[in-house]
């Protein structure tokens, strides 16, 4: 049976993947009506990426005896003024991501759910590269400068090729 605080843990990180989705979700829209079609592309298959966040921890504690609990998620800004902000605001949203799988593991090391610790591991290494790819843009946009966002939006499809 799933530890009860590790439930309620994992529970909370179930919303905060699926408003990670929603967020980016919003973000891909603005970009798609705003004429950037690369970076709504990027931005959509992010949004896609975080639902399956969300379904893996959802299926994780069903399976481990707990019950996931779908929230409702908070609605997402609708209008964001400029691509780099937008991009800023990605980055600092993965790093509160970041520390709050890092409080899922300091929850699993004091319950001694070492299971769960197992497991959760593969969102501590997923965590570093959504750091990077977040990071890996803004460094490109500061390099191209926001007069060239033509050139950024037609490559960065390609930053996320790896996925
Ligand atoms: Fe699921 Fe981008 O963290």
């Amino acid at each position: 049976m799933l530890n009860k605080k590790v439930e309620k843990i994992l529970n909370e990180q179930v919303e905060k993947e699926g408003y990670s989705s929603s967020l980016y979700l919003a973000m891909a829209s603005w970009a798609e009506v705003n004429g950037l079609a690369g970076i709504a592309g990027w931005l959509y298959a992010q949004s896609d990426e975080e639902r399956m966040h969300m379904l893996k921890i959802i299926k994780f504690i069903n399976e481990r005896g707990g019950k996931a609990v779908v929230p409702a998620f908070k609605q997402p800004g609708k209008e964001f003024t400029a691509v780099r902000k937008m991009f800023e605001e990605v980055l600092k949203h993965e790093q509160y991501i970041s520390a709050s799988i890092n409080e899922i593991v300091a929850v699993c090391m004091a319950e001694k759910d070492y299971t769960t610790h197992n497991w959760i591991q593969w969102f501590v290494t997923e965590q570093i590269e959504e750091e990077a790819n977040a990071t890996a843009i803004l460094d490109k946009l500061n390099l191209l400068g926001d007069k060239n966002l033509y050139v950024f939006d037609r490559d960065i499809l390609s930053l996320r090729a790896k996925d």
